[in-house]
């Protein structure tokens, strides 16, 4: 029998990329998403046919009720997929009660009921489940306009953690991938060229492509991830493991910092 994934956000960007990844290895789909269009015509694109569910997750109810109804219309569900999110700027002086409220909603709170719903119907089952919470380098990195998102995102990796520890015992497997920035061209969630520019800055030097971060997402859902729980896999160019935007070196060694015979790595010529 087929196996069956639930995304959300599967209308635009990474989470259209994890359906038609799951869709392309056989799986059957249950994309969700609060534009209709939008995802009609992203699982339109699939290799397998795929069920639509249109919902507004920052809806408390939606959650619970959007994986109760994949459960029942498409059978077992064996894994979920968090991929909806929202990333508005707003300077700080400027955040108000709405729009946390909002980021908090989509971002932290329905991955939350959606992975509590999808591990009670799991467990009554007596199934094993994945879920793959999608992160962002915020949550380690604070950024002018995005304490509102760092803030939901830092969340969402330590409700991936927290759920890991309380549900591994019954086979469910709480991981995250932790994108840097992705070329999504997303209407919901525009943003400037020359912001991309400056965020994108990464060791490996291109702009991350949605596809990447759907291939973790795989290897984290497979058999060959069966041992790993709790994880947040970054997947960033680099961007996370330091910044490449500084000075490589100081101009020369001091007589503290050289050993004897020592030259300076930047001298031009002359042996210190
Ligand atoms: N693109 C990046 O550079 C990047 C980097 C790090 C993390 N992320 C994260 O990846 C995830 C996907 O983002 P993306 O860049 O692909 O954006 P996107 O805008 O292309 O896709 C997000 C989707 O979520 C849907 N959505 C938004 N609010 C919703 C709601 N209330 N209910 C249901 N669906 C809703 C949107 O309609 C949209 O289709 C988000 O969680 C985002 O924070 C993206």
């Amino acid at each position: 029998m087929s196996r069956h994934i639930l995304v959300t956000g599967a209308g635009s960007g990474i989470g259209a990329a994890v359906a038609a990844t799951f869709a392309a290895d056989g799986w059957t789909v249950t994309g969700v998403d609060l534009r209709e269009p939008q995802l009609r015509e992203s699982l339109a694109c699939l290799a397998t046919p795929a069920r639509m569910l249109v919902a507004d997750l920052s809806d408390p109810a939606a959650p619970d009720r959007m994986v109760r109804e994949a459960w029942e219309a498409g059978g077992p569900v064996d894994a979920l997929v968090n991929a909806a999110g929202i990333y508005p700027a707003r300077a700080f002086l400027e955040l108000d009660a709405q729009v946390w409220d909002q980021v908090q909603a989509v971002n932290v709170r329905a991955p939350m009921l959606a992975t509590r719903a999808f591990a009670e119907l799991a467990i009554g089952a007596g199934r094993p489940g994945s879920v793959v919470n999608i992160s962002s380098g915020s949550a380690l990195r604070a950024r002018p306009g995005a304490a509102h998102y760092s803030t939901s995102k830092a969340a969402v990796e330590m409700l991936t953690k927290a759920a890991a520890i309380e549900l591994g015992g019954a086979g469910i497997r709480v991981n995250a991938v932790s994108p840097g920035f992705v070329t999504v061209d997303s209407t919901a969630n525009p943003v400037t060229e020359e912001y991309a520019a400056a965020v994108a800055v990464n060791p490996l030097g291109r702009r991350g492509r949605p596809g990447d971060i759907a291939a973790a997402v795989a290897w984290l859902v497979s058999p060959a991830a069966e041992w790993v729980t709790g994880s947040i896999v970054r997947v960033d160019g680099g961007a996370s493991a330091g910044t490449t935007t500084l000075p490589a070196h100081w101009p020369e060694l001091t007589d503290v910092q050289a050993p004897a015979g020592a030259t300076s790595m930047t001298s031009e010529g002359a042996a210190l």
